[in-house]
């Protein structure tokens, strides 16, 4: 039988697929605005499952499986036999033989590897510790539909070495745009992930990171999983804020992203997210059109 294709991170497809898949998802949400009906994968099934909350990774999934003619299921550790104890392996085989994809957002990305390992069908990322590629489509998508082609500008990214920051380094490599990284002395990114990619440095002051840039971003400085830490990190990071100020050296022209939830006061100011360089709400609005153009890609093939 031969493997499926996965979707683990920004390198299982090739920057020729990554850049028709982004391309894809603005043909589809054109097509979706203008309501058109458009079912490719009708009686085709997702399995989503969720070992962290979710608000626009569940939905987006679960929208675009109902939109695209399928279906998809929510399963928690709560009320699966996963929560009690039962291997990933054995998960992977059963599900895998009764589903047509599947998503999974876990803590460990070794746990997602081995469960892809298991699986017959196609295992998306749906987020790990390490890396959050579906939302790195839809960040794409957003900043072409915003500003056209990404290949050759330059992305400051500032906070935490991250799940998002290592999609974005990933995301520079594929795509061709230069990153610029600016994280607190011990939150880098993993200097493994920062050693496969050519276009990504780390500077040290996030003013000298963001000047001139075509793209600012952020995230939360504790991810889920170090709620424990959010006092020690909210002091170390301060200095990392995307406010007002920061924002100012950058290119006038340059755009702010945010994957969401966000924290206002926190790592963005309220101005900043709420303000006119803020692309957030595309951006989020985007992971529905970005995984139907995935689904689509895994599922049907390029289009
Ligand atoms: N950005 C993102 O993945 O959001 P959720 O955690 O709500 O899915
Ligand atoms: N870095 C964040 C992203 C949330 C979508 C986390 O992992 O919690």
């Amino acid at each position: 039988m031969p493997r499926p294709r996965q979707f683990l991170s920004l390198l299982d497809l090739s920057p020729d697929e990554l850049t028709r898949t982004i391309t894809r998802a603005s043909i589809l949400k054109t097509l979706h605005l203008s309501g058109e009906i458009f079912e490719p994968l009708k009686n085709r099934s997702l399995g989503m499952i969720f070992e962290k909350s979710s608000t626009r990774t569940r939905v987006s999934f679960e929208v675009g499986m109902q939109q695209l003619g399928g279906g998809a299921l929510f399963l928690s550790p709560r009320d699966t036999q996963l929560g009690r104890g039962e291997p990933v392996e054995d998960t992977a085989r059963v599900l895998s033989r009764m589903v047509d994809v599947i998503s999974v957002r876990t803590f460990e990305h070794d746990k997602l590897e081995l469960f892809a390992r298991y699986s017959r069908v196609p295992v998306i990322n749906a987020l790990t510790d390490r890396f959050h590629p579906c939302q790195l489509l839809a960040d794409m998508q957003t900043y072409a539909e915003h500003r056209g082609d990404i290949c050759g500008r330059t992305v400051a990214w500032v906070g935490d070495g991250n799940n998002m920051c290592h999609s974005y380094i990933n995301a520079s490599r594929q795509l061709g745009f230069k990153l610029r990284i600016a994280c607190p002395e011990g939150y880098m990114p993993d200097p493994d992930i920062l050693q496969t990619n050519g276009d990504a440095e780390l500077v040290r002051d996030p003013r000298d990171a963001v000047e001139g840039v075509d793209l600012v971003v952020t995230d939360v400085w504790a991810s889920m999983g170090q709620e424990g830490e959010q006092a020690e990190r909210a002091a170390r990071f301060a200095p990392y804020q995307v406010n007002a100020g920061l924002m100012s050296l950058a290119h006038p022209d340059a755009l702010f992203m945010h994957c969401l939830p966000a924290h206002r006061g926190e790592e963005v100011t309220v101005d900043v997210l709420e303000g006119p360089q803020s692309v957030v709400w595309d951006e989020a609005e985007n992971r529905l059109h970005a995984q139907k153009a995935l689904l689509e890609f895994l599922l049907v093939g390029p289009a």
